[in-house]
């Protein structure tokens, strides 16, 4: 839910078959034209502009005129979108894929003879084997298109909840650091069978007590459950060791990527999680549209979710047998488009280079912090190797009153709790202002946000 300004502030105002993942030969370097143009004339010219042109170096202005949103006035001054952490903006790439789409092959995927149908398929299992590749998930069948990160956590909660793998008395861990999408879930289902939420303590620095995570973990810890990095914050947590610590025990572990995805190299394999998940609409893609990685094995274990469509082998009156995964997790009709997007998305994001987005970002990031740290009566949030996000209060301001003033001279930034109030509670606070950065945004921007705040703050002082 959206954050909601609080008392003190106002002061400014597919057939019943069996589905098989089919491999899909692919042209090389593609994965969005599964089948050849010439046998699929509904699918001459797509795509329809050239997103695949190399940029040899992250330059930001030249990325910028992917970005058609970005080039807009708020109240008669250039847009500055520094709220990348809540939504990032989309590129004309992942348009084009959506109207091509919808122009050349919508229809229903797993369920038809007919040519639309094969090449909606086709293009869907296409994302889904990018989106494996990306993420060096094992096979593809691991990746399961949600509608988001809480879609995703939800998943695996009420899964877990109809397994044979948690019982009364059983732990999970989170932390103090988690997004209230990756802490309600998992309340829920301790309420309904009986099991304890544990939390690790996060230290002055915004980064988490590592050594008290140690001394949590226990025979009954059964699944641990943190982010990546934290959205209100910017923390990095140490995913790795956190997993290892964790498979000590036995436990599951579960990473909420959200916040890493649009900043980091991801190698599951190395990470060492059982699951893994992210929306599309923070790292370029669509809204709608996440996904779910979970290890073969375990999904094979697991119940589904949910029932209906798509997710069965056969179903009589008496009894109904399961799907294999990723299916078994998918019921009903997917956000089709929305999976091809994100596999555009993800074209768009490797042709860039993850690393170049990420030096580039470290490199705003800093700069800004910089600037910030010189403000009178600022405090910043996190630690120094934050990534993605950086968050502040002004002594006596509240952030509502700040960040509707930056909205007057053209910034977007987050103001609130973030969907994190126990966070927001461990610093004794109810909110914080965030400016959260991307690819495209530049050094300029930066420094304007600082003179902008230092207007601002002389308004309201
Ligand atoms: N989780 C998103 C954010 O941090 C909405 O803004």
């Amino acid at each position: 839910m959206a954050d909601r300004p609080t008392a003190r502030s106002h002061q400014l105002l597919f057939l019943f078959t069996p589905l098989r993942l089919r491999k899909i030969p692919l042209p090389e370097g593609s994965n969005q034209i599964p089948i050849p143009r010439s046998e699929t004339p509904a699918l001459a010219g797509w795509p329809s502009r050239d997103y695949r042109r190399p940029v040899s170096a992250l330059d930001p202005y030249q990325i910028r005129s992917d970005f058609p949103i970005l080039n807009q006035e708020i109240n008669g001054k250039p847009l500055v979108y520094l709220d990348n952490a809540a939504t990032s903006q989309t590129p004309l790439c992942v348009l084009d894929s959506s109207r091509n789409y919808y122009e050349k092959i919508n229809s229903n995927i797993h369920r038809g003879v007919h040519r639309l149908s094969q090449a909606a398929t086709a293009a869907h299992e296409a994302a889904r084997e990018t989106i494996a590749k990306h993420l060096n998930a094992s096979r593809p069948e691991e990746i399961i298109f949600t509608s988001g990160t809480t879609d995703s956590v939800n998943l695996v909660a009420s899964a877990l909840g109809r397994s044979d793998l948690l019982k009364s008395r059983d732990e999970i861990i989170i932390s103090g650091l988690e997004h209230h999408s990756n802490t309600v879930p998992w309340q829920m289902l301790c309420e309904r069978l009986g099991i304890t939420l544990k939390i690790i303590p996060v230290l002055d620095d915004g980064t988490l007590d590592l050594e008290a995570y140690d001394k949590l973990l226990s025979e009954k810890t059964k699944l641990v459950s943190v982010n990546h990095v934290s959205n209100a914050f910017g923390t990095v947590n140490n995913v790795v060791h956190i997993c290892s610590q964790a498979k000590k025990f036995g436990a599951l572990t579960f990473i909420d990527g959200a916040q890493s995805i649009p900043h980091f190299s991801i190698d599951l394999q190395s990470f060492g999680c059982d699951f893994y998940a992210f929306s599309g609409h923070k790292v370029y893609g669509p809204t709608g549209i996440g996904i779910l990685f979970g290890k073969h094995d375990l999904l094979c274990e697991l119940p589904p979710s949910r029932g209906g469509g798509e997710m069965i082998k056969e179903v009589t009156f008496e009894k109904t047998t399961y799907n294999d995964p990723p299916f078994k997790f998918e019921a009903g009709t997917p956000n089709i488009d929305g999976g091809i997007a994100l596999a555009a998305a993800f074209d768009y994001v490797n042709n860039l280079g993850i690393t170049n987005i990420a030096d580039h970002e470290t490199l705003l990031i800093r700069r800004a912090a910089k600037i910030l740290e010189d403000l009178d009566g600022i405090t910043l949030y996190g630690p120094d190797d934050r990534a993605g996000a950086l968050s502040f209060n002004f002594e006596g301001i509240h952030h509502y009153d700040l960040g509707t003033l930056l909205d007057q001279m053209g910034f977007a930034l987050r103001t609130g709790h973030h969907c994190c109030q126990p966070l927001m509670a461990r610093f004794g606070m109810t909110g914080t202002l965030r400016a959260s950065f991307a690819a495209y945004n530049t050094l300029e921007e930066v420094e304007s946000l600082g003179k902008s705040l230092e207007k601002a703050l002389m308004m309201l002082r």
